[in-house]
């Protein structure tokens, strides 16, 4: 705990130079609150990361009742990371790597798999509560930007990336969510306060899956099936081989398995921009030689399979 305490700013002190703006550091506050002219705060799902009480939103500020403060940044997100937690300066995708998969993503060569999401959970609540969606590892907020489209009601999304640049283009795209910088072995998010856990091809804590979902909640994982771009690593491979699937019957503690849906298609890539997209973000390009890079990059079309996997799972 003293190691966090040094870390951050206190508000109401003069600043380092270097100390960034709003959003970058969080704060913690120690000086009263003013109540004159106070709006209540509204509750929320999140949690501080100091202390693990819940945060209130407080403006343009999350606040819990020991007074620790976290303002949002101009662009909308919130930095729930603390300095301690962070294992190199800037932790997660890059921005080049966010922009070229938004542009990619937004082309909808991955719409049919946003989809298959968004009728998972209309399948699940058939009585169209309002629901808490997280998405842990949400990277620049498209697969949630286009469930919300698809769904009818007033949900809340929150969304979670370690990657400062993700939170930035996320909260920048999509007002009405709220998304937070933090990891996904740490969400700071109440216990029982989730409906919906959405997970892509991010890493996320077992543990953690659990002590967020409400009873009931549903865990939707997505991963690679066996085929998932096997025409791209036949170019980038001398012996590739398929994608190992995990077990039918993912377990987690304290969830049941459901079932295991196929998402598989084939994917035409019409030009070199949207090859050169999707080898960017696929973790087998940058272990690819350059030679094998430049090859692929010069290929103004692409044939191949887009095979996923969403693992569905349900807390007790
Ligand atoms: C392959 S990308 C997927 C992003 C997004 N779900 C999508 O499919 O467009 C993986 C994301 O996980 C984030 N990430 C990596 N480690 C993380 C962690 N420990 N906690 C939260 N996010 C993490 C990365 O910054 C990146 O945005
Ligand atoms: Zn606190």
């Amino acid at each position: 705990m003293k190691d966090v305490w040094s870390q951050v700013r206190l508000k109401g002190k003069p600043e380092r130079k270097g100390d960034s703006a709003e959003g970058e550091v969080p704060v913690v506050s120690s000086v009263p609150e003013d109540k004159s002219d106070a709006i209540a705060p509204e509750p929320s799902c999140w949690r501080c990361p100091v202390c693990k009480e819940p945060l209130n939103i407080d403006g343009r500020s999350f606040r819990c009742k020991n007074r620790h403060t976290f303002d949002k940044a101009k662009e909308g997100y919130t930095n729930l990371l603390l300095p301690n937690k962070k294992n190199s300066a800037e932790p997660g995708d890059s921005k080049a790597m966010l922009l070229g998969r938004r542009v990619y993503l937004e082309r909808g060569f991955y719409a049919p798999l946003a989809d298959k999401l968004a009728e998972l959970i209309k399948q699940s609540f058939p009585d169209n509560p309002v629901l808490n969606i997280l998405d842990a590892g949400c990277g620049e907020g498209y697969y949630s930007g286009r469930i919300a489209e698809q769904l009818a009601g007033e949900h809340q999304f929150m969304g979670i990336d370690i990657s400062r640049a993700a939170m930035r283009m996320a909260g920048k795209r999509y007002k009405d969510m709220q998304f937070a910088v933090a990891s996904n072995y740490e969400l700071p998010v109440a216990d029982h306060s989730v409906d919906v856990l959405l997970r892509v091809f991010a890493p996320v804590s077992d543990a953690e899956v659990a002590r967020v979902l409400k009873p009931g909640g549903l865990y939707l994982w997505v991963h690679p099936g066996e085929q998932h771009l096997f025409e791209l690593r036949v170019l980038i491979y001398d012996q590739p081989q398929p994608h190992t699937v995990a077990d039918d019957k993912t377990t987690v503690d304290g969830l049941v398995w459901q079932s295991m849906e196929v998402v598989s298609y084939p994917l035409h890539l019409p030009d070199s921009e949207a090859v050169k997209g999707l080898l960017a973000m696929t973790p087998y390009y940058w272990s690819a030689s350059r030679e094998k890079q430049a090859a692929c990059e010069c290929l103004p079309e692409l044939d191949l399979r887009a095979d996923f996997r969403v693992s569905v799972l349900r807390k007790v």
